[in-house]
C-alpha cells in the first residue's frame, strides 16, 4: 500500500479535532484542516485560535479553511489544491437535546455534510478515512463492558441517529465499493484537555455536559452542580459513564491511521474508552480532590434520554490498533482544570490572560504565531 501523510481533517478547530492534530503533527503527519465554526471560536480574519495555539504547542504549521461541508464547491476546491491522502472526520453537530428540537438541521449538516465529503474524497481517489462516531449509537446497552458486536440503531435521540446513519452509509459503500478503507471509532466520554493548558474544550454553543459544567461551578461561573438522577442501578444512584482524556482518544486516532496505512480493512469499527465506569458523584469527588475546590451540587430529576451505565470493552482497539491510552482520571480533571483555570474565557481571552508553558510565558494572540 501506499504511504500517505497528508490528513485532512474535517472539525479541525474544534476540542477533539485540536488535540487529534497536535497528536498528527507529532507523528510526522502533515494536516489540512475545516472548520465552519459553529461550534467553535473563530478569530479575527477567519483564523482559527485553537489551531494557531495546536502551531504554538507542536511549532508546526496546520493549513486551515473555514468551510462548511455543505459548500461542496469550496470543498472541491481545497481537495483540487492540495493532494490529500487521508480524512479525519470529526465535523459534526452534537448537542443531543438540541437535536431533538431541530432534527432536520442536524440531518443535513451531519448526513449531508458527510455525503459531500465522500463524493469529493471519491472524486480525487482518496479513499482513506477515519470517522468520528459515539457510544451512543449501542442505545441503552443490553449487557456490559459493551463490545463492537454489540447491536447498534436503538438509538435514543437525533444527534445519535446521525451517527448511525452514517455508520450504515459507511458499511454499504464499503461493501459495494472495494477501495474504501474506513475505520470508524466509537467514542465514550472524552473529557481534559492538553497537559499545557493551551488548548482545550471551549464550545461556542450553551454545554451540558458533566465535566465543563463542573469546571464552570468550580471557577465560580456556575453556583452548583446539578446531578441529573439519584436512582440509576449503579453504585451510588447516579449515571456511570466511561470517561477518557482527550489526548488518549487523539492517539487513538493517530493509531487507526497507521493501520489504516498498512491493512486493506474496508470497513472495520473500534471502541476508545479506558472500560473504566465512574459515576457522576465518583468524578465530582475525584474533581475535588485533584483541584482542591468543593462542588457544591444538589439531585435533580433525570435527563431524558440518558442511561444508567455506559462502560466499554476497548480491548480490541489495545490489541488491533497497538493503541496504548495513557492518562488515568486524575489526569483528565488535572488538565481539564488547567485549561479552564489559564483561559477562563476560553480562547476568547486574547488578552485577558496569558498563557504558560513551561514557565514561558508565551502571548496568545494569534498575530504572533505563524500565519498562513
Ligand atoms: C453525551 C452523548 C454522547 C456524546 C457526549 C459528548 C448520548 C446519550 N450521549 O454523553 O454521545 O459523545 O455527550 O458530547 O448521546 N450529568 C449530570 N449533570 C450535568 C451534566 C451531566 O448529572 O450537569 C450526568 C449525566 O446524566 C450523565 C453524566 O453526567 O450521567 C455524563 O453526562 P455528559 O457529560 O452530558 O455525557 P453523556 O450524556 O454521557
Amino acid at each position: 500500500m501506499a504511504n500517505f501523510n497528508t490528513v485532512f481533517v474535517t472539525g479541525g478547530a474544534g476540542y477533539i479535532g485540536s488535540h487529534c492534530i497536535v497528536e498528527l503533527l507529532e507523528a510526522g503527519y502533515s494536516v489540512i484542516a475545516i472548520d465552519n465554526f459553529a461550534n467553535s471560536v473563530n478569530g479575527e480574519h477567519g483564523e482559527a485560535p485553537s489551531l494557531k495555539r495546536v502551531e504554538q504547542i507542536t511549532g508546526k504549521p496546520v493549513i486551515f479553511y473555514q468551510c462548511d461541508l455543505l459548500d461542496k464547491s469550496k470543498l472541491e476546491e481545497i481537495f483540487s489544491k492540495h493532494k490529500i491522502d487521508c480524512v479525519i472526520h470529526f465535523a459534526s453537530m452534537k448537542a443531543v437535546g438540541e437535536s431533538m428540537q431541530v432534527p432536520l438541521l442536524y440531518y443535513k449538516n451531519n448526513i449531508v455534510g458527510t455525503i459531500n465529503l465522500l463524493e469529493v474524497m471519491k472524486q480525487n481517489n482518496c479513499y482513506q478515512l477515519v470517522f468520528s462516531s459515539s457510544c451512543t449509537v449501542y442505545g441503552n446497552p443490553e449487557y456490559l463492558p459493551i463490545t463492537e458486536e454489540h447491536p447498534t440503531g436503538d438509538v435514543t435521540n437525533v444527534y445519535g441517529r446521525t451517527k448511525y446513519f452514517i455508520e450504515e452509509m459507511l458499511k454499504d459503500i464499503s461493501a459495494a465499493e472495494k477501495n474504501w478503507n474506513i475505520i470508524s471509532l466509537r467514542y465514550f466520554n472524552p473529557v481534559g484537555a492538553h497537559p499545557s493548558g493551551l488548548i482545550g474544550e471551549d464550545p461556542t454553543k450553551a454545554f451540558t455536559n458533566l465535566m465543563p459544567y463542573m469546571a464552570q461551578v468550580a471557577i465560580g461561573n456556575k453556583e452548583s452542580l446539578t446531578i441529573f438522577g439519584g436512582d440509576y442501578d449503579t453504585v451510588d444512584g447516579t449515571g456511570v459513564r466511561d470517561y477518557i482524556h482527550v489526548m488518549d482518544l487523539a492517539s487513538g486516532h493517530v493509531a487507526a491511521l497507521d493501520k489504516l496505512n498498512k491493512e486493506h480493512l474496508r470497513l472495520k469499527v473500534y471502541n476508545l474508552g479506558l472500560g473504566t465506569g465512574l459515576s457522576v458523584k465518583e468524578l465530582v469527588h475525584e474533581f475535588e480532590e485533584v483541584t482542591g475546590v468543593h462542588i457544591p451540587y444538589a439531585l435533580g430529576p433525570r435527563r431524558v434520554g440518558d442511561v444508567d451505565s455506559l462502560v466499554c470493552d476497548g480491548s480490541l482497539a489495545v490489541t488491533e490498533l497497538q493503541w496504548q491510552p495513557k492518562y488515568d482520571v486524575k489526569m483528565m480533571c488535572r488538565d481539564f482544570w488547567r485549561w479552564q483555570t489559564m483561559n477562563p474565557n476560553g480562547y476568547r481571552s486574547e488578552t485577558a490572560t496569558a498563557a504558560k508553558l513551561n514557565g514561558t510565558t508565551l502571548a496568545v494572540n494569534g498575530k504572533q504565531l505563524n500565519g498562513h
